[in-house]
């Protein structure tokens, strides 16, 4: 099979690519490096610098490369930043997305894995969230991604486009050599970790007057190695299972000060929090069930504790307290 990667050499882009490699799939990764590290990939890959919206390089990329399957994971990330500049969320998630559909279908490239989201779910009416919870987003951010999967949608209907979209709840954690950096690190891990090695002098919680049984939010973290994993599995069997849109998480909800309370103890720092006000397009609790991504491409989690994904992300930021360092 022959793989591009978009956003590659992003957060997770980065153990994606690490997973493919070492399960044997020849690969491509196309991210313009806004946000990803070249030095989070090895030297020696298969890596084009380009803009998943330049329809013409990007169907260069499928045909020199011969590329029959794509893994889009580029695009923006931020819920903060889709509240105040929704068009980049427009442009990069939904317009640049058309070129690359685009570029796949007038080079005839057929089934794609994309990164979707939690969010497009917007404040949960039931949880954990199934697939068939409501989609109705709260943010620019999982507005888009709702977008991104409604074309896809067509496409399947009207060019036979095969697609699965993983909806990911909060990936967290970091393999040996690859974690978490971020240019305006938003997620709470990593901030956790940046104030245990003296990088900030606290943790904000956002709001502490959320229904919760602590009052702040309750976030579903998925260790970044096993979402990894999940899309070596769609890869492999997405010809069998057809067009899937799968919710990828825990199915088990820690709230912020369960996850500093746990970093306290792994990095015996007292990593000092400060409430603040809540932050707007936040739900309360996010927490998946997976049911349906484990039944249908048979797979179980490696590092589903929460002390297990603050442990890999301890790990990696104490070896590499500046990230990528690029
Ligand atoms: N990290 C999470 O918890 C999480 C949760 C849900 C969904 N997701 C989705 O997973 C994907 C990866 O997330 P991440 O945390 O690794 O983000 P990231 O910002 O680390 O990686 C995104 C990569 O895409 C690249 N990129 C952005 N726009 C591009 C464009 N137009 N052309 C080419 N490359 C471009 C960036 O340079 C970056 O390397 C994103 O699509 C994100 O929305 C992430």
């Amino acid at each position: 099979m022959n793989v591009l990667v978009t956003g590659g050499a992003g957060y997770v882009g980065s153990v994606v690519v690490e997973m493919l490699l070492n399960e044997g799939f020849d690969i491509t990764v196309a991210d313009n490096l806004i946000e990803g590290h070249r030095s989070a990939l090895p030297e020696n890959i298969n890596f084009v610098k380009a803009d998943i919206g330049n329809r013409e390089v990007m169907k260069q990329i499928f045909r020199e490369n011969n590329i029959d399957s794509v893994i889009h994971m580029a695009g923006e990330t931020l819920v903060s930043k889709s509240m105040t500049h929704p068009e980049d969320y427009f442009i990069n998630n939904v317009a640049k997305g058309i070129e690359l559909l685009e570029a796949m279908r007038e080079t005839g490239v057929k089934r794609i894995i994309f990164s979707s989201t939690a969010a497009l779910f917007g404040n949960p009416v039931f949880t954990p969230i199934t697939e068939e919870h409501p989609t109705e987003p709260i943010n620019t951010y999982g507005r888009s991604k709702l977008m991104f999967e409604q074309m896809l949608e067509w496409y399947n209907i009207i060019h036979g486009l095969n697609y699965v979209c993983l909806r990911y709840f909060n990936a967290a954690g970091a393999t040996i050599d690859h974690g978490e950096h971020h240019s305006v690190e938003t997620h709470l891990i990593p901030i956790i970790m940046q104030t245990a090695l003296g990088k900030r002098d606290h943790v904000d919680i956002y709001g502490s007057d959320y229904e919760t049984r602590d009052g702040t939010c309750i976030r579903d973290y998925i260790h970044v190695a096993d979402l990894a994993m999940v899309h070596v599995e769609a890869l492999r069997k997405m010809d069998d299972i057809g067009p899937q849109k799968l919710n990828l998480g825990n199915g088990e909800g820690y709230s912020v000060k369960e996850v500093i309370e746990a970093a306290r103890k792994i990095t015996g720092h007292p990593i000092p929090a400060r409430i603040s006000d809540r932050r707007l397009g936040d739900p309360a609790v996010l927490v998946a069930s997976s049911k349906r991504t484990h039944t249908l491409l048979g797979v179980s989690f490696r590092y589903p504790e929460i002390q297990q994904i603050v442990e890999s992300a301890w790990k990696w930021h104490s070896r590499n307290p500046d990230g990528y360092n690029d």
